[in-house]
């Protein structure tokens, strides 16, 4: 199954009727491939393992286990839904494992962007793989690898690791069931498949999470700056609209403090940084220009809702120069 290739004539899925044909016809595959056997998957809430759970839950119900890591670098509300959506609405079977101690332990003091991230895949690795080891007669791995990351792999643009990094001996056959789809084509499944809006058309999210908006070495309360300002940001991005039309939008807590003043008295705390773009490609970016009243009313929450924060700015700053995120 794993060297599955997209027809050259295959109709994009841009409808219910295709995406309900697509649905039958990997529910009968995935059935073939893994008859009664366990498949196990790593379900970050993200689209693509969202949908590839959805699929399974569907093709083979508890045969599947879907593992949930909180790294505690992922968005306010985020393991709620995974946990409310595929636990108690799909009935998965759902391990959900509360990492967060570990990995920020491991963080605390690092400063360097690539170490983070190498300690943050790293650990998400060893994290998963402990959770395989403790369960018996696992057989499969289920990615939500997708068309596109098979085309960049061989055009060398992108190493595809989704399935690399576990130690050699959980050694699994893999079971990808969006690997032939575009990632328009894996929302219009979802949607199909009854996951909610806000799953399906979520904006990219990266890997390490929060972890690269919390420059330099996170400290659990700017961590805490960062995820609040976010979630703050995106209520009023769903309020006004913008939440399906701007590409990807977020907050940065940088890890300088500057003087203000808050009742009186003299504070001492960080800025936040709003950053806004669009893009098709992600190569070049242009940014999103927000209306004054929403940029006056987002500094006013931001200020009075989240500890630490005096300040706000909104990054004007295109790609390149600059690039989206700030590690
Ligand atoms: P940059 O900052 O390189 O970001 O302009 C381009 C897009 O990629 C996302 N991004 C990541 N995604 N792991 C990911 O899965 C990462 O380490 C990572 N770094 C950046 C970023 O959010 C933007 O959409």
């Amino acid at each position: 199954m794993t060297d599955i290739r997209r027809p050259d004539d295959m109709a994009r899925i841009n409808s219910p009727a295709l995406a309900q044909a697509f649905i039958e016809e990997q529910i009968s595959a995935i059935r073939a491939q893994v008859g009664d056997k366990k498949v196990l998957l790593a379900l970050s809430g993200g689209v693509d393992s969202s949908v590839v759970a959805a699929l399974l839950i569907k093709a083979i119900g508890q045969n599947l286990v879907c593992v949930h890591v909180n790294h505690g670098l992922l968005r306010k509300g985020e393991p709620e839904q995974v946990i409310r959506v595929f636990r108690d609405e799909m009935k998965a079977n759902l391990i959900y494992v509360d990492a967060t101690d570990r990995f920020l332990d491991k963080l605390a003091g690092v400063s360097d962007p690539e170490t983070k991230r190498k300690i943050i895949g790293g650990e998400f690795i060893e994290v998963f793989a402990e959770e395989a080891r403790k369960l018996d007669g696992i057989e499969f791995l289920a990615q939500g690898t997708i068309w596109p990351d098979i085309l960049e792999s061989e055009a060398g643009i992108k190493a595809h690791h989704n399935a690399g990094g576990l130690p050699e001996d959980l050694n699994f056959e893999l079971v990808e069931p969006v690997r032939i789809l575009f990632k328009d084509e894996v929302r219009v499944v979802g949607k199909e498949l009854g996951l909610p809006d806000n799953m399906v058309y979520r904006q990219p999210f990266p890997g390490p999470g929060l972890g690269v908006r919390c420059p330099g070495a996170i400290t659990r309360d700017r961590l805490e700056a960062v995820r609040e300002s976010d979630a703050i940001l995106r209520e009023e991005f769903e309020k006004n609209g913008l939440a399906g039309k701007v590409w990807q939008y977020f907050t940065v807590v940088p890890d300088f403090k500057s003087t203000g003043v808050k009742d009186g008295k003299r504070t001492f705390d960080w800025p936040c940084i709003i950053r806004a773009i669009n893009t098709t490609d992600v190569m070049e970016v242009t940014v999103e220009h927000l209306p004054d009243e929403l940029i006056d009313h987002l500094v006013s929450r931001i200020i009075a809702e989240v500890p630490g924060i005096n300040r706000v700015l909104y990054d004007f700053t295109p790609k390149p120069p600059a690039t989206v995120e700030y590690e």
